[in-house]
């Protein structure tokens, strides 16, 4: 373990140090963005190969934002980068991470082993320690049936690529206190994100007005009304969408979308997301998409410009 300072978070907008548990795709994105804005950062994973591949991409991806900004200075360009790494600690230890103001939680998405985590959380953070889920699809309040503090309990939902989307979905539960929501959205500001709030409810705001689209958009070309090529075209020049719902289909990953549908349509049961036997029989033969990835330093360099 380490000690480190830090203020409690009596007042608002106090929070100074953040616990990303999960270093996979998008908590390495989670602890990226906090630490390029000045968060102390504790990443924690139960591999640790897995924290070593998310610091790696964390410097390259650094890199790209720092030449960004900086352009040629590349003393400002070093020291950013060096300063946003040294500012996140990794660990596979969970109880090396608990006192942090805020705790996000971007480990997998299995019901069961998130409220263990949450229990144990629970009860070794500080009172004050506000625990969040970055979930897209399990209700934040079965995670933390099992905790006391519900007025500490909430989500924080991010999309993929994190350094990149600048959303933040904060979804506020019912026992959630208002100082709590004010905090949280405080921090989502903090850290270059815009925030809006969310009731846990199945696909928060996003995913819940997405699903149907897609699923509308692949039965339309099922049935043979118009091309792929065509209903894209509809959408980004007579809707203003900045990608058609293929082209977005594509980029977030074909089995990310059959996945979000299959587990909407369980939770809400509307005929809108029932699963689409197109996009089933694509995820068997293994199209996938082209993935934006940037654990895997996959996303270019003009995604990166975007972000900032
Ligand atoms: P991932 O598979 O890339 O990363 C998960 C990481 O958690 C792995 O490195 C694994 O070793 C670690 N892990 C698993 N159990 C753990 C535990 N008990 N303690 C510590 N570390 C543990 O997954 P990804 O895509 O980053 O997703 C994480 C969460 O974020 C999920 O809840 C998912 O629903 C959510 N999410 C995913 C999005 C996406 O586009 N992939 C978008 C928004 C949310």
């Amino acid at each position: 373990g380490f000690t480190r300072s830090f203020s409690s978070s009596n007042s608002l907008n106090a929070v100074k140090t953040v616990t990303v548990i999960g270093g996979g795709l998008m908590g390495s994105g989670i602890a990226q963005v906090s630490a390029q804005a000045g968060q102390n950062v504790t990443l924690v994973d139960l591999n640790a190969e897995t924290l070593q591949k998310a610091l790696k991409s964390i410097e390259n991806n650094l890199k790209r934002v720092a030449k960004k900004v900086h352009k040629d200075d590349v003393a400002k360009i070093d020291s950013f980068v060096k300063d946003s790494i040294a500012r996140i600690k990794t660990s596979i230890k969970v109880e090396d991470g608990v006192n942090s103001d805020l705790i996000i939680e971007a480990i997998v998405e299995q019901l069961d082993v998130k409220q263990q985590l949450f229990n144990k959380l629970d009860e070794l953070a500080p009172q004050y320690t506000i625990l969040t889920s970055n979930t897209s699809s399990i209700p934040i309040n079965a995670i933390g049936s099992g905790i006391k503090r519900k007025d500490r309990l909430g989500g924080l939902h991010f999309f993929n690529p994190v350094p990149v989307m600048r959303l933040i979905e904060v979804i506020k539960t019912d026992d959630m206190s208002e100082e709590t929501h004010q905090t949280l959205m405080e921090w989502g500001k903090s850290v270059g994100k815009t925030c809006i709030t969310c009731k846990d409810r199945p696909g928060f705001v996003v995913n819940r007005l997405l699903g149907p689209y897609s699923a509308e958009a692949l039965r339309m070309y099922e049935r043979g009304d118009a091309t792929m090529e065509d209903i894209d075209i509809g959408m980004k020049l007579g809707a203003g969408y900045p990608m058609g719902p293929f082209e977005l289909c594509d980029y977030t990953g074909l089995d990310t979308n059959k996945h979000v549908m299959r587990v909407l349509y369980e939770m809400t049961k509307e005929e809108v997301f029932r699963p689409v036997p197109l996009l089933d029989k694509m995820v068997a033969e293994g199209k996938l998409g082209v993935n934006i990835n940037c654990l895997s330093g996959d996303a270019s360099a003009k995604d990166i410009d975007v972000a900032m």
